[in-house]
């Protein structure tokens, strides 16, 4: 390709922080600004390297689609969180992931959907017997420990495979090795966080690996299981090390996402009683224990979780890295270049969304449509080739853990409460979230 365009403007700042503080206090502000006064392709430093920053669908657009072949994940992606998550699908490019995900797809076919969806439901409805009516319930951390109990039933096998105890373990490590990609001291260090995650991926590693032979002898349903499994119709399988690989990525890729997914849907259900009421009816409608075709059939509820997704996208920023040179919007972007493809912007611009800060799920519903204004406008499960596998999975985990807590609880939430978010690696409350919980 011959490359005739300019350099995108760069934003001097601090060196090796740059924007790194400005995007911790406040990612959509910092989005907001750059885009404002550098248009939709520019540079800034960014945890201690120089990032083109993508702003608005149409730049986003350009890397996701990846036309050339310039974009490609794992470069990018590895230097937020390489060492801990190296070699998961999201990590892979080009020849090798399209391999690497056709057999993942397997896995993820509507009837492995259906069993999981079916062991969901007990492992829900158990995670709630321990939620105790409170008028200052801290909604985060519960679901945290929710979504991190299916993980390991649904995920692992649970019990069958190990002991609390052990499960405890992991479920720990793994925490230490999400929580290092904003880590600015990036070097294995005693006491610092990247460190620590360097110890934790030996020990998820080791966990895996252990465990695996048995899984390969004697499968069960869960997702470890049918990664030992599962074959392509070419006969083509996973090692045993792409298993730990992508177990370990695929824990990753669910928990947090999924968690502050729920966690943003309670807190406007907790400040919007008359669509808490409506997802409660839609909610009691359900047989006990409901299946993938029952959750597919929820309306108010699909809504909420769509105008949630908008507002907080559990995965702000895609990271990308250039394999060569390429244009975007008439901008050069030399190859080695790390970029941030920062779809965050795009769910509050005011361009493409009516009052983008009202919390308005109708806007999704078919008389409406806001997010067809155009094709990146609403992109959480991001675009293109690494488009997440598990959206369907997390839709039908997101809508279980909804409908069990509608059929047991009410709740309300202070109509001006906003929650103070952690921006660290993906966003979370960092005041846990209080709720008035009550028992139904
Ligand atoms: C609400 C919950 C979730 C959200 C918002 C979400 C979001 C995303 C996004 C934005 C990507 C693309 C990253 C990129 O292009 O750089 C992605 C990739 C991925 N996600 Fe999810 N995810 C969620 C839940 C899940 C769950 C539950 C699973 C597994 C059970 C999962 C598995 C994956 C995998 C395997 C990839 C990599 C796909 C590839 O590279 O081919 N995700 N996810």
């Amino acid at each position: 390709m011959t490359v005739a365009a300019d350099a995108p403007p760069r934003r001097r700042g601090l060196p090796y922080v740059g924007r790194t503080l400005a995007y911790i206090r406040d990612p959509l502000a910092m989005m907001r600004d750059q885009h404002d006064r550098f248009g939709q392709v520019s540079e800034i430093d960014f945890i201690g390297k120089r990032w083109t920053v993508l702003l608005g669908p149409d730049a986003c657009d350009v890397a996701l689609r990846n036309g050339d072949k310039a974009f490609a994940s794992g470069e990018g992606w590895g230097y937020l969180v390489g060492p801990f998550f190296d070699r998961g699908l999201m990590l892979l490019d080009f020849d090798e992931h399209h391999r690497h995900r056709r057999i993942m797809q397997s896995a993820f076919t509507r009837e492995h959907l259906e069993r999981y969806t079916t062991a969901l439901q007990p492992a829900v409805a158990e995670g709630l017997d321990t939620w105790q009516p409170n008028d200052r319930f801290l909604a985060y951390p519960a679901l945290k420990e929710l979504t991190l109990d299916l993980a390991t039933t649904v995920f692992m096998g649970g019990a069958d495979l190990t002991t609390p105890d052990e499960l405890h373990r992991v479920n720990r490590a793994f925490i230490d090795c999400v929580q290092s990609a904003t880590a600015l001291v990036r070097v294995n260090l005693p006491g610092t966080r990247w460190g620590r995650a360097l110890r934790s991926r030996a020990t998820l590693e080791e966990f895996f690996s252990r465990h695996l032979p048995a899984k390969r002898a004697n499968p069960g349903t869960d997702l470890f299981s049918v990664l030992c499994q599962v074959t392509t119709e070419d006969g083509e399988r996973f090692s045993d090390e792409d298993i730990v690989n992508h177990m370990i990525f695929l824990l990753m890729a669910a928990h947090d996402t999924s968690t502050i997914t729920v966690s943003t849907m309670m807190q406007h259900l907790g400040q919007n009683p008359e669509w808490q009421q409506r997802c409660r009816d839609e909610a009691m409608s359900l047989p006990e224990h409901p299946s993938m075709a029952d959750l597919d059939g929820l309306t108010a509820i699909d809504l909420v979780l769509k105008e949630s997704l908008r507002l907080v996208p559990p995965v702000p920023v895609l990271a990308r890295k250039t394999v060569k040179d390429t244009e975007v919007l008439g901008h050069h972007i030399p190859a080695d270049r790390l970029v941030a493809v920062m779809v965050h912007l795009s769910h509050h611009m005011e361009e493409l969304w009516p009052e983008p800060e009202r919390f308005d799920p109708e806007r999704f519903a078919e008389h409406r449509r806001e997010d067809k204004v155009h094709r990146h406008a609403w992109e959480p499960f991001g675009g293109g080739v690494h488009k997440c596998l598990g959206m369907f999975f997390a839709g039908a985990e997101v809508k279980t853990v909804m409908v069990h807590l509608l059929r047991r609880f009410t709740w309300t939430v202070d109509p001006d409460y906003r929650p103070p978010m952690n921006y660290h690696s993906l966003p979370f409350p960092k005041d846990g979230q209080p709720i008035s919980l009550s028992a139904l």
